[in-house]
């Protein structure tokens, strides 16, 4: 009989390969950025130095922009689509990458890592405090809209399909995007997966950035994907909080970090649609898209309090067994089994159990534990759930959901 403490850490240990993780043999078989945040978080319980190490080996890849990529493709694998092929990136930083980033949770689990264990944790945040400085500091200088952080790409969002991008997606025509195969469907159900539809804007985003060189301020002159996301800018006002918290541990100066967290606080005020709920805005036409996402939920994470969105917690808990739906039970789009469009994340519960718990709604934070808890004890370490029965869905043996067992749930 093996405990499920024993189970999550011997995915941790499985998914390792050499200073990096990867979110699951087969479907995701490089280092992507969140992921490999939330695994540092994890091994934190367990081992201090191989937390520190995978957060190194992300920052490692850094561009000289400030950018940290969304995926670092340390070894060639044919099992996925798009790879640094595809990017044209490969002389961008120390490793082949991506050419976009993703939620910028890193600095919050760096605290975390950091407050496991201070004294040998000192030196080793001490030589990452720069580099999460100036990636925080792209974000504001590229994906600021305000304050309101946008996504040039829906895999920036790290909500691939999420209803939030549809308007947007569908203004685009992904002429000339050619033919591809893709390799997500060959490992998960095509069901689970985002559609066609989707893939080809994904593609032809890839291969639009790509022409431009992955240049800032060029891709910055015409975007023809962007959307403000409560992803992004909950998740980053959270991380510039830790940040200066850490810039005051570490005797640096603070000043810039808190003129950021100022226009963010204003960037995300801005996300509060006529209802009051929190939601994305397509910044090309100026309409708040009016979705209760998982997302929308990140606001105590981001230090923000919200009746409304209070309100729509109880709704959320009294909708499905297992909440919180990446997508509003009861609406027409909702899709229990298709990945951002409705099932369950234990990443994003994580995140949003803290915020509760800090903001002081700790019997909010204490059930949305113990139904995760209950999701991943009765239905394992998925990559995601189906709200209304906790079956398993996407990739198998997921290294976040085991992260978040051993740094939460459990
Ligand atoms: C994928 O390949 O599905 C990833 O989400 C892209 O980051």
């Amino acid at each position: 009989h093996i405990s499920i403490d024993e189970q999550a850490r011997a995915i941790l240990r499985g998914n390792d390969r050499g200073g990096y993780t990867v979110p699951t043999a087969g479907l995701y078989p490089y280092q992507w950025n969140w992921d490999s945040a939330f695994a540092a978080w994890g091994f934190a319980q367990f081992d201090i130095d191989r937390a520190w190490a995978e957060l190194e080996t992300l920052f490692a890849g850094q561009w000289p922009s400030g950018m940290v990529p969304h995926i670092l493709f340390h070894k060639p694998d044919p099992g996925y689509f798009p790879g640094p092929d595809v990017w044209g990136a490969q002389d961008k930083g120390t490793t082949p990458s991506s050419g976009i980033s993703q939620p910028p949770v890193a600095a919050s689990f760096a605290r975390a890592v950091y407050e496991k264990d201070p004294a040998a944790g000192e030196p080793r945040l001490r030589a990452l405090f720069t580099r999460m400085v100036d990636w925080h500091r792209w974000f504001m200088d590229w994906r600021s809209d305000g304050g309101a952080i946008f996504i040039t790409h829906p895999w920036e969002a790290g909500r691939d399909n999420a209803p939030d991008w549809d308007e947007a997606m569908a203004a685009i025509d992904p002429v000339g995007v050619g033919e591809y195969t893709r390799r997500d469907t060959s490992h998960v159900d095509p069901a689970m997966r985002p559609t066609k539809e989707d893939y080809d804007r994904y593609i032809w985003l890839v291969q639009r950035g790509r022409r431009l060189d992955w240049d800032d301020a060029a891709l910055a002159k015409d975007r023809p994907f962007m959307v403000a996301d409560p992803t992004m800018t909950f998740i980053l006002l959270r991380a510039n909080r830790d940040l200066a918290a850490l810039a005051d541990l570490l005797g640096e100066d603070r000043g810039e970090i808190d003129s950021w967290t100022a226009r963010l606080e204003a960037g995300a005020a801005r996300l509060k649609g006529e209802d009051g709920v929190f939601d994305a805005i397509n910044l090309t036409t100026g309409h708040h898209t009016g979705n209760v996402s998982c997302a929308s939920f990140l606001c105590w994470y981001a230090g923000l309090e919200s009746d409304v969105m209070l309100d729509e917690l109880r709704q959320a808990f009294d909708a499905s067994p297992y909440p919180i739906p990446s997508h509003k039970v009861g609406t027409e789009i909702f899709n229990p089994k298709r990945y951002w469009r409705g099932p369950t994340w234990a990443i994003i519960n994580a995140l949003i159990g803290r915020g509760l718990a800090e903001m002081g709604h700790k019997p909010e934070a204490e059930k949305l534990r113990l139904l995760t808890r209950e999701l991943i004890a009765r239905h394992g370490f998925a990559e995601y759930f189906n709200p209304l029965n906790g079956d398993p869905a996407g990739g198998g043996t997921f290294t976040w959901t085991a992260a978040v067992w051993l740094a939460w749930a459990s």
